[in-house]
């Protein structure tokens, strides 16, 4: 397997959530700029046609991700009626409040915890993960796609970014790469939703955040599982559900990160 179970400072339990929550933010001011939205709402219609659902149940929501706008999309461009259930392993108030009392009522945060491993736990629909596969070490992701195909329950995974750089190359780029990612963090920050001061705080004042970003963005790629780390962690074929796993487009054909589609037959 070409996956490094490195570890990511968001993963542990002891991490404080103030700095998981911005982080997880500044994931959504790329996702703004790098256009997952209409790549993850043209994979949203692409599982209903295959599988029609109502709900789509996220798992490892963080600070809602891409998923609101996503489904929003959808549900506006489509015409559709989808609803959005977003969870996590780790919910945080601050999120819980914001999509639960400021947005439709059509999105909602699940106040207690999912772990994505409990598949079963999660309520009916669609379930998705977006960037959080690669945090489930194999034997875990191997129980997640289990499960899914088991009960058949459909599941949409995407992953923005790709495990091509040999590791090496990786580990020798450290030097170059970190600081630019922790540069990236201190530019995205002000633009993050909803913005409060423990944000700009602990990024420009006492500057951890930017540290942590900057090691969690690096080590994701050496752990994102590649094609052929997925066809070793899939249960065998079966008539009864279907995996596709491809490259992820954008309107304009451009590639962007990758998916797994689970669908029941
Ligand atoms: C990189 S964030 C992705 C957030 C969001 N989906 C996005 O695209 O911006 C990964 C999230 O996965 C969550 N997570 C990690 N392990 C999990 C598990 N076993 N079950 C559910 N969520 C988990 C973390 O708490 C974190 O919020």
């Amino acid at each position: 397997m070409k996956r490094i179970q490195l570890f990511e400072f968001e993963d542990f339990q002891w991490f404080p959530s103030t700095f998981r929550s911005t982080m997880t933010k500044i994931i959504i001011v790329l996702h703004k700029l790098i256009g997952t939205k209409e790549v993850v709402s043209n994979l949203l219609i692409k599982a209903k046609q295959k599988h029609p659902f109502s709900q789509v149940v996220d798992l490892g929501s963080g600070s809602g991700g891409i998923m609101p706008m996503a489904v929003t999309h959808l549900n506006t461009t489509k015409k559709e009626d989808v609803r959005l259930l977003l969870t996590d392993l780790h919910p945080n108030e601050q999120f819980i409040q914001y999509f639960n009392q400021h947005t439709t009522k059509e999105i909602t945060y699940q106040k207690d915890a999912l772990d994505a491993t409990n598949l079963l736990k999660a309520p009916e629909g669609l379930k998705t993960m977006i960037n959080s596969f690669h945090h489930m070490p194999p034997v875990t992701a191997k129980k997640i796609l289990y499960t899914a195909q088991e009960n058949k329950e459909p599941i949409m995974i995407y992953e923005m970014g790709e495990n091509m750089v040999p590791a090496l190359a990786w580990f020798l780029l450290l030097p170059i790469s970190l600081p630019l990612m922790a540069l990236s963090c201190m530019l995205f920050v002000p633009f993050v939703k909803p913005l409060n001061w423990k944000d700009l705080f602990f990024t420009w004042i006492i500057p951890v955040i930017p540290i942590f970003y900057a090691w969690d963005g690096q080590a994701s790629g050496p752990r994102t599982y590649t094609f052929e780390d997925i066809q070793t962690l899939l249960p065998p074929t079966s008539e009864q559900y279907t995996w596709e796993i491809q490259p992820a487009l954008k309107d304009n054909g451009k590639k962007l990160g990758y998916y797994i589609m689970g669908t029941p037959q």
